[in-house]
Order: structure tokens, then C-alpha cells, then sequence
């Protein structure tokens, strides 16, 4: 999307950290922008504070993990800004434990949040931006966690591969559409996420201070400003870029898990149980993001 000016954004987790830090870039550069998030009263003070400089935004309350509310949401964007153009489902919870021993109702709630409320996300919303013809872009907020395997967050690891996963694979169906598909995976960004218990719904065992003070709360405390991240995830729409990574100097990570899968052709080349058999060496062409 070239020209974002007067084109409508639905944001979610709006209220904190990178969602906000997206809501006043796409307002900032002269978008609509529908703020939505679980949490009402940041997110009332939020909209106040842009609609103060005067731009054009609303916002809506809703829980990712409810397709009604998701639903309402959509309503609610278009009956306000007339349609949508830019989708960012950034909405999402930290997690930490072991897949094996994590206990199973956050395992749930981070399952729920950080993906079917990205799977809801786009079924609400899709359809609404390809609708009117004039083109749109989808942002999802994944991780380096959903690039490389970080030890003790195995539940959160899983939802931000998946979510990695959705979009590469729309990024492969979309490349002759004007959908244009990103996905954001940051490095530490100095967010509220190390007290995501603040906002866990009663389903899933209620709002909690943080157990301890996780150690990765001091990491991303040292972390980019959200605001950053909302003004290079603008960029990235305009620049139709679908990687969105937003520390350099974590490629390393990335290249050490390539030499990892590389590491697992070169010991396929020799295993016994392969040797001698045919193999197609491709996907249909059509299955293929390149
Ligand atoms: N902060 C980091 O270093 C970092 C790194 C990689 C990825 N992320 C991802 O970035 C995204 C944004 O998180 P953040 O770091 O800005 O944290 P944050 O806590 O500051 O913001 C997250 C927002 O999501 C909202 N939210 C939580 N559950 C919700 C629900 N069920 N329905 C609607 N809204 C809900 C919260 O109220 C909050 O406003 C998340 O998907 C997170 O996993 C963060």
C-alpha cells in the first residue's frame, strides 16, 4: 500500500506497548484507525490522548479470543470508518514454561490468545478488505520465538510459529492479489508484556500479578521504544515488506537455525533407510510462496 493516507487500520492490542506504538504511526500518518483491546480503560485514555491531536480514530473493547466480539469489532470499523484497509492482529500474551509441565490453562489462554485470536482476526476481517477492491495489507504480531525455539517457552513458541505459518502461507496464496502480507517479529521491545497475567480472563484462572519477576522482564525493559515499532511496521506496509524484523543484530539466531535444518539434509543424504529411493523434490508450483 503505497498511499496509506485516509485508509483504515484496525489495531489490536491497542491499548499498550506495540499495538499503541502502531495506532499512533497509522494515525500520525494521516490513517483512520479503529484501537481495539481487552483492556477498557488504557484503552479509553489511549484514543482520548490521539483524538486530542486531532486524528481521526475510535476504539473498541473487545477479547481476541471471542469471534462475536471480533465480529462486532469488524461492524463497528466499517459502520464508523465506512470499510478497513489494514489489519494488525497484535494482540497477545506472554507465556513461559515447559510444553510438558506448563500448566494446561495457559497453555489454553496462550493458545487462545496469540492464535485462533489471529485466526479470528483474519476470518472477521479479510473478507471486508478484499471486499472493496482498493487493496490492503495484514500485519500479525509473531516473535523471534516463532523463528527459533527459545528454551522455557515452549506454549508461546508454538503459537508464534503458527502464526509465522498462517502468513507465509498467505504471503504464497496473495502474491497476485493487492493484499499485501506481513509478519512483525520482534526482538525485546520495552512493552508491558512481562505482566500479561494482568489482563488473563477467568476462564483461564483470572488476572494475577506476575509470579516472579521474570527474568525477561529486564531484557525488554532494555528494549526498543513500541513507538519504534509502530513507525517501522507503517514502513513495512507502504514497502509491502513481509518480514518485518526489528533487531539486526538477532540474524544470527536465524543463520544458526538454518545451519541446524542444513546440519538435518546433510545426515538425510546419508541415512540408510533413504539411500536408493526416488523422491519428487518438489511441492506443485502453486503450493510455493517463490
Ligand atoms: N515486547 C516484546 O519484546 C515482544 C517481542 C516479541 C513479540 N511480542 C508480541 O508483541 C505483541 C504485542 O505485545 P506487547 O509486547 O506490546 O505487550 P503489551 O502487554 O504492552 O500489549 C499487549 C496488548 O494486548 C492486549 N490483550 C491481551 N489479551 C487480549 C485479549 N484477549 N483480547 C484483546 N486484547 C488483549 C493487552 O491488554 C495489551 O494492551 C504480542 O503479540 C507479543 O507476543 C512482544
Amino acid at each position: 500500500m503505497k498511499d496509506v493516507k485516509g485508509k483504515v487500520a484496525f489495531v489490536t492490542g491497542a491499548a499498550s506497548g506495540m499495538g499503541l506504538g502502531m495506532a499512533r504511526a497509522f494515525a500520525e500518518a494521516g490513517m483512520k484507525v479503529m484501537l481495539a483491546d481487552i483492556e477498557a480503560g488504557p484503552l479509553q485514555r489511549e484514543t482520548d490522548a490521539l483524538k486530542a491531536k486531532g486524528y481521526d480514530v475510535a476504539c473498541v473493547r473487545l477479547d481476541v479470543t471471542k469471534m462475536p466480539d471480533m465480529q462486532a469489532a469488524a461492524k463497528k470499523t466499517v459502520d464508523t470508518f465506512g470499510k478497513v484497509h489494514v489489519l494488525s492482529n497484535n494482540a497477545g500474551i506472554g507465556v513461559f514454561g515447559k510444553s510438558e509441565t506448563c500448566n494446561l490453562k495457559n497453555w489454553e489462554w496462550v493458545v487462545d490468545v496469540n492464535l485462533w485470536g489471529v485466526v479470528y482476526g483474519l476470518q472477521a476481517f479479510v473478507p471486508l478488505i478484499l471486499s472493496h477492491g482498493e487493496g490492503g495489507h495484514v500485519v500479525s504480531t509473531s516473535s523471534m520465538a516463532g523463528m527459533v525455539g527459545l528454551s522455557g517457552a515452549g506454549p508461546y513458541n508454538a503459537t508464534k510459529f503458527a502464526v509465522v505459518g498462517i502468513m507465509e502461507t498467505m504471503m504464497a496464496e496473495n502474491r497476485k492479489t493487492n493484499l499485501g502480507i506481513s509478519v512483525l517479529c520482534p526482538g525485546a521491545v520495552a512493552t508491558n508484556i512481562s505482566t500479561s497475567t494482568r489482563n488473563r480472563q477467568d476462564d483461564y484462572g483470572g488476572a494475577a500479578p506476575p509470579s516472579s519477576k521474570e527474568r525477561i522482564a529486564d531484557v525488554l525493559a532494555q528494549g526498543l521504544h513500541p513507538d519504534i515499532v509502530g513507525k517501522q511496521v507503517l514502513e513495512a506496509i507502504i514497502d509491502n515488506q513481509p518480514y518485518i524484523f526489528t533487531d539486526p543484530t538477532m540474524r544470527k539466531m536465524i543463520e544458526s537455525r538454518h545451519r541446524r535444518l542444513m546440519a538435518g539434509y546433510d545426515w538425510a543424504d546419508k541415512c540408510k533407510a533413504l539411500a536408493g529411493q526416488k523422491q519428487s523434490g518438489a511441492l506443485p508450483s502453486n503450493m510455493m510462496s517463490e
